[in-house]
């Protein structure tokens, strides 16, 4: 077989991809998988038209390998991938999308307001903010509509904060999500599917040093600490586990994907977004959740490529 492992690519999550696509190669290799790893730039292209991989993995965070257009370039290339379809990829990258996808599947969501940024600047700034604050209270979580890693994500637990929050979400996207905080445990449910069924792996538990999961919680080895299996009693983890299977499911996702969910202080999961790509590094919660599931992450990589080449 040869499997390309595509990374990098010019997102904002550049760097993370990279860091996931080193350790999806090596986890390949060391499964017996011959694959080699490439940047997703325009040479790729010439590539995947005449001397197309027997399969593509993509370790691809962001825009591009997230939103569904590489996956459409695939498809058009006549390429098989692991993980989800153009479609659904696209669905799940934009998270107003997936958060009302998921409302109409009668699938916890925190509630929400969409802003686009003309609609801030047209309407005024103090009087919309005004209308979200009275709407949805606080605290808030303001994250860029499209977009991962906690870039240009902030919790608002005092309205007078809101504005300079929007400020670093436009800094990402010209759409924000402004959520209801919901407080509880912060917890990651990859979901796998190897022919039999998408089912849940462990969730795991995360707990950040300075309360707040943002990009260098999640990158910098010593601010975060992750439970797996995550501390709940199992009624809960159960719960937690079929609401992200459930969310997998209406999303219309294959292969893998993760959910990432609020654990109510009543045992409620609530879903805040689901990742079609995720991250694949040393301190990102997928490898841990197949760990703690007695798996390894070569074979299950390996058993994904080979039902995607066959
Ligand atoms: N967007 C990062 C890579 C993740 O969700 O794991």
């Amino acid at each position: 077989l040869r499997v390309l492992v595509l990374a990098g690519g010019l997102s904002y999550e550049r760097d993370v991809s990279l860091r996931s696509g080193r350790r999806v190669l090596d986890a390949l290799r060391s499964a017996g998988v011959e694959a080699e790893l490439r940047d997703a730039d325009s040479a790729l292209l010439p590539t995947l038209a005449g001397d197309p991989p027997d399969a593509v993995v993509i370790a691809l965070h962001g825009a591009t390998g997230e939103d569904g257009s590489l996956r459409g370039v695939l498809d058009l290339c006549g390429v098989p991938y692991v993980g989800c379809d153009a479609r659904s990829s696209r669905l799940a990258w934009d998270k107003p999308s997936a958060k009302a996808v998921l409302r109409e599947a009668g699938i916890p969501t925190p509630e929400w307001v969409a802003l686009p940024h003309d609609r801030f600047s047209e309407l005024g700034a103090v009087a919309v903010l005004d209308r979200i604050v009275d709407r949805l209270g606080v605290p808030l979580m303001v994250k860029p509509a499209q977009g991962g890693s906690g870039l240009g994500a902030a919790v608002v637990r005092d309205a007078a904060a809101l504005p300079a929050a929007m400020v670093g979400c436009f800094a990402y996207d010209s759409t924000a999500l402004v959520e209801r905080y919901v407080p509880g445990m912060d917890v990651g449910v990859s979901v796998v599917d190897l022919g039999d069924g998408p089912r849940a792996l462990p969730a795991v538990e995360i707990v950040p040093r300075d309360g707040v999961y943002d990009y260098a919680a999640r990158y910098t080895a010593g601010l975060t600490t992750w439970h797996a299996p995550a501390r709940l009693p199992a009624e809960v983890a159960d719960r937690v586990a079929a609401t992200a299977v459930a969310a997998h499911e209406a999303l219309g996702l294959r292969d893998l994907s993760r959910v990432d969910l609020i654990v109510g202080e009543d045992g409620s999961a609530h879903v805040l977004e689901v990742t079609v790509s995720p991250g694949m590094t040393e301190t990102s919660l997928l490898p841990l959740a197949v760990k703690a599931a007695g798996l390894d992450l070569g074979d299950l990589l390996g058993t994904l490529v080979a039902r995607t080449a066959a």
